[in-house]
């Protein structure tokens, strides 16, 4: 039997396939590389490329393989992108999102762990947050990503589709093999560690003046790794008859713009220059998670939630791939 990773070719899809390689299980991916690489997938596992709302394809994908539940990471992801382009979000992570399921669903797959994102929950009226907090959105890519878990519950009514929807707050850090190679890059600790390489002049720090200690917004920085032992977990969950639920992913531990690239500076060792603009619309001052429902019902906790450690293993990759994944690689 063999799990569906839709999106591997991706920053958290390939460590999520290189460690339930490493722990025996048998993966088949599925990636059109509009945003991943084809380098990020080792060569001895099974890869199809398209599109996840290619019904033939996925059809042919069941079909040759013996499917038995999908960890769903194929989305676009960036939030900006998303409030200029809504219809390609919308188009790609919800029209898809949906064939995919219907496919899934006629094939007889029943179990689906879905990348979800703090993004759901919108502007917060309390941190840390938890997952009975209310989901207001403030973007297309939130609410794509809200669609779609309410399109899992619906499933799950209909025709007892389990799944688990995990929120993810900030993902970070890298393995040996995997890194994070975004082009254009939004994330944080990427673009510190291109300026550390000197490939930027300097990192833009969006909003100075929100109500928080040094004024810079504050996150829930989750090491890549421990976002790829919560889906395992959460498979097993599934596997033992574990009923449909949402779960936020996160350290509970939140750190400021400024205090990261700070650590940064001391791991790499490096200058990285900073200019200060202002604040981006939609950027919450302070989002950190209640990470307590993870613990309890996944037996999951964070491994590597220390800020430094999961610099560093983002620096060590960077240094090793300082212009990510070739580029000839689709
Ligand atoms: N990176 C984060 O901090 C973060 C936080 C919360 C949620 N998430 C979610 O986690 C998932 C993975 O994020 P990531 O940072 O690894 O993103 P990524 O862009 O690196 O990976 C996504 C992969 O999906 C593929 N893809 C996109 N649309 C597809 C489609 N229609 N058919 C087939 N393949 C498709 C891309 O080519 C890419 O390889 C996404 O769903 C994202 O929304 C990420």
């Amino acid at each position: 039997m063999a799990i569906l990773v839709t999106g591997g070719a991706g920053y958290i899809g390939s460590v999520t396939v290189e460690m339930l390689t490493a722990q025996g299980e048998t993966v088949v991916v599925v990636d059109n590389l509009s945003r991943g690489h084809r380098a990020a997938v080792d060569p001895g596992v099974q890869f199809y490329q398209g599109d996840v709302g290619d019904r033939d394809l996925v059809k042919r994908i069941t079909d040759e393989n013996q499917i038995e539940s999908c960890i769903h990471f194929a989305a676009f992801a960036y939030v900006g992108e998303s409030v200029e382009q809504p219809a390609l979000y919308f188009q790609n992570n919800v029209g898809q999102g949906i064939a995919l399921l219907d496919s899934l669903i006629k094939a007889g797959v029943d179990r689906i762990v879905f990348s979800s994102t703090c993004a759901t929950y919108g502007e917060p009226q309390e941190v840390p947050i938890a997952e009975t907090h209310p989901q207001h959105p403030t973007n297309p890519y939130g609410w794509s990503k809200f669609m779609i878990e309410r399109a899992l519950e619906a499933c799950d009514h209909a025709y007892g589709l389990k799944f688990v929807a995990l929120r993810y707050f900030n993902a970070a850090g890298a393995t040996a093999a995997h890194g994070e190679h975004h082009e254009p890059e939004s994330h944080l600790i990427p673009n510190v560690l291109r300026a550390a390489l000197g490939h930027l002049s300097h990192v833009s720090v969006f909003g100075s003046d929100y109500e928080t200690p040094d004024g810079t917004a504050i996150r829930d920085y989750i090491h890549v790794l421990d976002l790829a032992s919560a889906h395992i977990a959460a498979l097993q969950y599934l596997r033992g008859g574990g009923e449909s639920t949402a779960i936020n992913l996160g350290t509970g531990n939140g750190y400021s713009v400024l205090e990261l690239i700070a650590c940064a500076r001391e791991v790499t060792g490096r200058t990285i220059e900073i200019n200060l603009e202002p604040r981006r619309p939609g950027d919450p001052s302070r989002l950190v998670a209640d990470d307590r429902k993870a613990r309890e019902v996944l037996s999951w906790a964070p491994a590597h939630d220390n800020l430094a450690a999961i610099i560093q293993s983002a620096w060590t990759w960077h240094l090793a791939h300082p212009d990510g994944y070739p580029a000839d690689d689709k």
